[in-house]
């Protein structure tokens, strides 16, 4: 099963990509999570990257591309995988289809107008990443999953997620067509509660099976 999870900042890739992969024994493999623990470990590529992630612009296709190739390959993805945040340019698409073109994609779909309240109220784990947000954490501020410390994402500042916004509508929004003209895109709305959104992601990846 080789997915591909599509959708706006904060549409709630990471939430569902979380339970996807459990339930269905696949690895989720979010390029923005890789990305932000080689920033933490200051690796050559986390240097790299860190200017484009502060300001909300996309990390140079080739870095990403690169990364991804290497990623797939592991012994964790015989069983499939799940792209969470990849591919986010049409160059970074027709990469994939070169190394291996996903079965299936899921676009959650999320009017921007929710978006930002979403991310700007956000909070993730600082140890696997889980994310939170502080309308539902009744004032908890460690995981629930792992006990991880809550932190607020550097990028999830209100000008950074407008200018994240708009790179979303330039650059990844016309994977929707490109998808669509393979037969491969299956619309869910994101709108709904948490829960309803993972039944309608199940619903499709059933059908697939
Ligand atoms: P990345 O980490 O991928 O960020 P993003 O795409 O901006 O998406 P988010 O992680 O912000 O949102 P999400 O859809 O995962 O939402 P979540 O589930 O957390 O990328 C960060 C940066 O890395 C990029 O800007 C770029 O610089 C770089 N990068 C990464 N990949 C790249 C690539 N391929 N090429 C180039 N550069 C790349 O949910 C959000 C909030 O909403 C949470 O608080 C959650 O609790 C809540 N929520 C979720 N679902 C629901 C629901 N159904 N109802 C109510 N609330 C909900
Ligand atoms: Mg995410």
């Amino acid at each position: 099963m080789k997915i591909v999870i599509l959708g706006a900042p904060g549409a709630g890739k990471g939430t569902q990509a979380k339970r996807i992969a459990e339930k269905y024994a696949v690895a989720h493999i979010s390029t923005g999570d890789i990305l932000r623990e080689n920033i933490k470990a200051q690796t050559p590529l986390g240097i790299q990257a860190k200017g484009f992630m502060d300001n909300g612009q996309l990390v140079p296709d080739d870095l990403v591309v690169a990364l991804v190739a290497d990623r797939v390959q592991r012994e964790d993805c015989k069983n499939g995988f799940l792209l969470d945040g990849f591919p986010r340019t049409i160059a970074q698409a027709e990469a994939l289809d070169k190394i291996m073109p996903p079965d299936a994609v899921l676009n959650i779909d999320v009017d921007t107008s929710l978006l930002l309240k979403r991310l700007t109220g956000r909070r993730v784990c600082a140890k696997c990443g889980a994310p939170y947000h502080i309308d539902t954490l009744n004032g908890a501020t460690s995981c629930s999953l792992c006990d991880g410390e809550l932190i607020h994402r550097a990028d999830d500042t209100e000008e950074t997620v407008g200018a994240r916004l708009k790179v979303y509508e330039a650059q990844t929004k016309p994977l929707i067509e490109y998808y669509q003209a393979k037969g491969k895109i299956n619309d869910v709305d994101g709108t709904l509660a948490i829960e309803e959104v993972f039944a309608a992601c199940c619903k499709v990846l059933d059908g697939l099976q």
